[in-house]
């Protein structure tokens, strides 16, 4: 374990055009909440910072779509998501939002000075327009050939399929994702971080600097990208939701989302050192400060060579000392997806599972994606819950909090002479902090998990050898130190859990009476202290730390997702083939009026039918229609409706129908009237 020391640990700024899901906790909060726990309690002065991306384009995109403004959706998923890294313990010294007015500031005021020094180049150039629109194409804006890997779906800025950034004109085939339209060029102005020129810079900085100590993923990735050759990048861009960019002449244009966003560290850390009567410098300026960036790998090239450009190029700043990056997670053998609604959303976990928030981020942990794209399973889930947390640690915990109840009224016997294997497993025992210390400090919490995990094992392993339970009869002497011997392992996993499993470590120490002892024991003391839990400390009661999920619980899950599949094949679904011509005399001949129901009862016997009286204008009439699945009777009176009034009379089930009501059919089978703004009635739907 290393001197203690300040860190300022940053973990992405979450787009708050959604929900949080699996994917993100998994990759990013997780991992750099464990790293910031540990850091705390092993003694460090821990910065961990967050807020909401509220920028992106994506926001603007996803108003429109729900018919609000971009403030309403901001405000919305700025609150989901913080509410759901509270309810997982994710311990943010401070959580900020983009939108807030010290990061406007600071992201202004950071754009200006590099303005003043003359570091950006000013160009006019030709840039992807919109006629249609009337709005130049960048980012999210236009898709297109990946020019590098050949991806048909590549962003302006971006192609998530080889991670290349690009420049919105190195499209090949560039479409508008506003009308779809080819877009054409025009000019305008805008301001650029000439990146080429800070090749030098990052090549000594990370490729020699850092090559022994950064993952071989995150390293190899800025490797590829300095070797091909880095160009200017724009940081502005024309569009109306974003920070304004402070200089004259720029009227209507805002800082790139990638450009502010990654202030937004600095801002919330302000804002955190304002709260705190602190002074923000020393975690973003001092050279002994360990700057630790954590993200997903798409994430990497504006962490590991935008942002620390504009650092260099600002001058005051240090660089990340890491980028520990992870790979994606998926989803039983599927990629996570918002916008197909393939996720394990936070909130609906917890709805589902209101006590598991551990479960849930020790499944993540041991089966995180370090080094490669994983795959989360419900039934990797269920198992890890059962077996590893309910069968190893909660028994164990179970076990020598009962028998120590049941023996010596919860207070902790006096030992007697150690054998060989009670001296070994307090031996191993003291191993465990350097151990997991070691595996957390490299940023492998897969392994640190396993290791936790190792530590309930070695004490149900020596219950087992000893069987206290035998010798309790015989030899209560010897079972005594059997059990203390059992305490001590038990107060070393309150203390070694907190990272990993913050929930049941509270629930634990609050067993163990943790907080009553003199000194309570941390994490170095586990090395270097004779005792954790002295003879005589009075222990409450057992309480179960983790139960048992059932198969049902897991199927529960599964049918969820086989319903998402299934709603997504039906959004996909083949739309049916044009029928044969109809001559415009053929379609004169149907008669469409529209008309208002006035009565609505139920068929007798008949599941689907409705009998309706219909006043078409032209009298009121009774039309039998299969939609009494869909509607109740008297949510239909007062409706207006398209009716083709010709349609030969025929009789159903003895009522005799005059005519017909137009209705379409939306992917899930819900029958709709006519109306096609209606969500879900989709282009090809067909009316009938
Ligand atoms: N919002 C971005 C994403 O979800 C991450 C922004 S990280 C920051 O991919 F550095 F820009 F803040
Ligand atoms: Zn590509």
């Amino acid at each position: 374990m290393s001197a203690p020391k300040r860190y300022t640990i940053t973990s992405a700024l979450p787009y708050t055009n959604g929900p949080i899901h699996i994917g993100h906790l998994a990759g990013v909060y997780v991992p750099a909440d464990i790293y910031s726990r540990y850091l705390r309690i092993t003694g460090n002065d821990v910065a961990f910072i967050c807020g909401s991306d509220e920028h992106g384009a994506a926001i603007p995109m996803r108003a429109k779509k729900e018919g609000v403004s971009p403030q309403v959706i901001i405000d919305k998923y700025h609150a989901i998501i913080k509410k759901s890294f509270e309810d997982f313990g994710i311990t943010f010294d401070n959580y900020s939002r983009t939108s807030a007015p010290i990061h406007h500031e600071t992201a202004s005021e950071f754009f200006k000075k590099l303005y003043e020094d003359g570091k950006f180049i000013e160009e006019t150039s030709e840039q992807l327009y919109d006629a249609e629109a009337d709005q130049f194409l960048a980012d999210r804006f236009v898709t297109g050939t990946c020019p590098k890997c050949g991806n048909e779906e590549a962003y302006g800025d971006q192609c998530e399929n080889c991670g290349s950034s690009l420049n919105a004109t190195d499209l090949i085939n560039p479409k508008s994702t506003i009308s779809g339209a080819k877009p054409t060029l025009k000019q305008t102005k805008h301001w650029f971080l000439p990146l080429d020129q800070y090749e030098d810079f990052l090549r000594e900085w990370v490729l020699v600097g850092h090559k022994k100590d950064w993952k071989t993923n995150v390293y190899g990735q800025i490797k590829s990208w300095v070797d091909d050759g880095l160009r200017p990048r724009a940081v502005t861009r024309d569009l109306d939701w974003g920070i304004p960019v402070p200089v004259e002449g720029a009227e209507g244009k805002v800082l790139y989302v990638w450009f502010d966003a990654p202030i937004g560290y600095i801002s919330s850390t302000k804002e955190w050192a304002d709260r705190e009567g602190k002074d923000w410098e020393p975690y973003w300026k001092d050279k002994d400060t360990k700057l630790v960036h954590f993200i997903g790998k798409d994430n990497i090239v504006f962490h590991c060579i935008i942002f620390p450009s504009m650092l260099k190029a600002e001058g005051s700043y240090i660089l990340p000392e890491n980028v520990p990056a992870n790979e994606f997670l998926n989803l039983e053998g599927n990629k996570l997806s918002t916008s197909k609604n393939w996720a394990v959303w936070l909130h609906e976990y917890l709805e589902d599972f209101p006590d598991k928030q551990d479960v849930l981020r020790y499944a993540l942990t041991a089966n995180a994606p370090e080094t490669k794209d994983n795959d989360f399973t419900w039934k990797d889930f269920q198992d890890r819950n059962n077996n590893e947390l309910v069968g190893n640690f909660g028994n164990f915990i179970n076990r020598i909090v009962v028998l120590t109840n049941k023996y010596y009224d919860g207070v902790v016997p006096t030992p007697n002479e150690f054998s060989e294997v009670d001296l070994q497993t307090l031996t191993e025992l003291r191993a465990y902090p350097g151990v997991i210390s070691s595996s957390i400090e490299r940023y492998r919490f897969r392994e640190g998990s396993q290791e936790l995990l190792n530590v309930s094992r070695l004490g149900n392993k020596y219950l087992a050898d000893e069987e206290p339970w035998k010798l309790i009869k015989t030899d209560p002497e010897r079972v005594k130190t059997i059990m203390y011997v059992g305490l001590q392992v038990a107060a070393a996993l309150a203390t070694l859990s907190e990272p990993f499993l913050p929930f049941t470590c509270k629930k634990l120490k609050s067993i163990l009476c943790h907080s009553e002892l003199d000194t309570a024991s941390t994490w170095n003391d586990i090395s270097t202290k004779e005792v954790l839990l002295p003879a005589g400390h009075q222990i409450g009661k057992a309480e179960l730390l983790f139960s048992k999920i059932e198969d049902t619980d897991i199927q529960k899950q599964l049918d969820k997702l086989e319903a998402t599949k299934k709603a997504n094949e039906a959004e996909n679904k083949t739309i049916e083939p044009q029928k044969e011509t109809a001559t415009f005399e053929d379609f004169t001949k149907m008669d469409l009026r529209i008309g208002t129901i006035v009565e609505a009862e139920k068929m007798p016997k008949a599941k689907k039918l409705l009998v309706l009286k219909v006043d078409t204008g032209i009298n009121i009439r009774t039309i039998v229609s299969g939609i009494a699945e869909h509607f109740k009777p008297e949510d239909l009176i007062g409706k207006k409706v398209t009716v083709l009034v010709n349609l030969a009379p025929r009789k159903l089930r003895g009522v005799e129908s005059e005519g017909m009501i137009l209705m379409t059919e939306t992917p899930n089978g819900k029958l709709v009237f006519l109306n096609p703004d209606e969500d879900g009635v989709n282009p090809g739907a067909v009316i009938s």
